[in-house]
């Protein structure tokens, strides 16, 4: 074929690609960037990055492996699943290594087993933007689950068995429900009766259970075990985590996947590995080295981990309690960087003075008048009127290393005066907001 000359003209496309809009969380991160640029003072509490630095023995283990350009095996290192299979028999999760697939990040894994099981899926509400849009990525549907009041992640186990029962009446095929322990975007962690229960619901239904503990070892109570449903349904409970927020290396695209052990675990494996095998090959391997350091948990490791932890509750815990006296209802954050404060009871006055009737004009509102970047309630499938916010106050944590190491040495880091500022900034917003808005009275509940 000859090549194509400049004088040829161009010829539209007859069609459109698929739309598929910026994941919500990414999209809040470019309209600050925006308001940035515009010389507008912002505060960054819309994007779900842990805000500490990455630690120095883990770029070490990284360069160390830097020159390690061939692809392994699709499901992983040896010597990753033996650090990941470590990881969890710590947590009472006993675990082989050949039931552990490595990937790059645990948002893929989740996607390719979406792929894998083939059928609606069931997700919390709220729940994390991604797993309702995978499933409908995936060509399924996703159902919608309330969670139990103050127990984010976990769909309510009646509400479940009601939801699944009705799909499947109406010809749906559903295999799968999704729980977070502990939940983003609320903040909070479910009872172990809450998943004992749901892991019942599961069994009843024939329904597996895909936990995604990214967040486990970030509860703020010392000690707080993490009720993972693979201790009560371990035969159809696949556990994911990563690297990406205990230790701050989300850019560095490694995940891990627990599948369960028995039958239905190997043909499960082997269908997520053919996805794998077609979709990213292997995970990089130099990410794969340091990420086996990271899962055998070095004191230094451990250490870093508990700092933050600390410095996610100081922080949390003050952002909780400006929206509170603000007027808004906050459930006490229990674990990771989120808060998910409820402006009803403010409802009245804020569509009195601000025109604001769903969570999306507040959020808007927050963003164009006073540069505050949250992301509204609806990006985690809550109703467009449910006037409840994500804020994610770990992007205050510091301008740099330097800040932000300071507020993971700090023994009080809300009062470092960069956080106070910012938490002051907050208090003032809130303040200017609430104004004439609010019937309600302070609850930390
Ligand atoms: C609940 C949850 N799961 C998974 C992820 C992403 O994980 P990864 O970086 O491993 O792809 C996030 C990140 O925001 C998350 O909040």
């Amino acid at each position: 074929m000859p090549a194509q000359t400049t004088s040829a003209p161009a010829r539209p496309l007859s069609f459109s690609p698929r739309p598929v809009p910026l994941s919500a969380t990414l999209a809040v991160n470019e309209a600050i960037a925006r308001k940035r640029r515009q010389g507008v003072r912002v505060l960054p509490l819309g994007f779900g990055e842990a805000g500490i630095p990455i630690h120095p023995a883990l770029t070490r283990e990284l360069e160390a492996a830097a020159a390690r350009g061939a692809y392994g095996p699709v499901a992983g290192s040896a010597v990753l699943r033996a650090a990941a299979a470590g990881y969890w028999s710590r947590r009472g999760l006993p675990t082989d290594p050949s039931v552990v697939v490595c990937g790059p990040g645990s948002k893929p894994l989740l996607f390719a087993l979406l792929l894998s099981l083939g059928g609606d899926v069931v997700v919390p509400t709220p729940s994390w933007v991604t797993y309702a849009a995978q499933t409908s990525l995936v060509g399924a549907r996703p159902i919608r689950v309330a969670t139990p009041r103050g127990e984010g992640g976990v769909p309510s186990p009646a509400l479940l068995a009601d939801a699944v029962v009705r799909a499947r009446a109406e010809g749906r095929t559903v295999r799968a429900v999704v729980v977070t322990l502990p939940d983003n975007p609320t903040g909070t962690l479910a009872s172990e009766d809450t998943v004992r229960r749901l892991c019942s619901v599961a069994r009843d239904l024939d329904l597996v259970v895909i936990s995604d503990e990214i967040y486990r070892d970030l509860v703020h109570a010392p000690g707080r075990a993490v009720p993972s449903p693979a201790r009560f349904a371990p035969e159809r409970t696949v556990v994911t985590t990563a690297l990406s927020k205990n230790l701050a290396a989300g850019g560095w695209r490694i995940g891990v996947a627990r599948l369960p052990d028995g039958p239905f675990g190997r043909s499960l494996r082997d269908s997520l590995l053919g996805v794998a095998s077609e979709i990213w090959s292997s995970a990089p391997a130099p990410m794969q080295h340091a990420a086996a350091y990271a899962f055998a948990e070095p004191s230094e490791l451990v250490e870093h981990v508990d700092r933050s932890r600390r410095l996610h509750a100081a922080v949390t815990g003050a952002v909780a309690a400006r929206f509170a006296e603000a007027g808004a209802e906050v459930t006490r954050p229990e674990a990771a960087f989120y808060v998910y404060p409820d402006f009803g009871p403010m409802r009245d006055g804020l569509r009195a003075n601000h025109g604001v009737r769903t969570a999306a004009d507040l959020t808007g509102l927050l963003l164009e008048r006073y540069g505050v970047g949250v992301l509204p309630g609806s990006a985690f499938g809550e109703a467009p009127e449910v006037l409840r916010m994500r804020v994610a106050p770990s992007l205050l944590y510091g301008e740099d290393d330097e800040q932000r190491l300071a507020a993971l040495a700090s023994p009080a880091p809300a009062g470092l005066p960069w956080i106070a500022g910012a938490l002051d900034r907050l208090g003032e917003v809130l303040d200017d907001l609430a104004e004439n808005a609010t019937a309600g009275q302070p609850a930390v509940a």
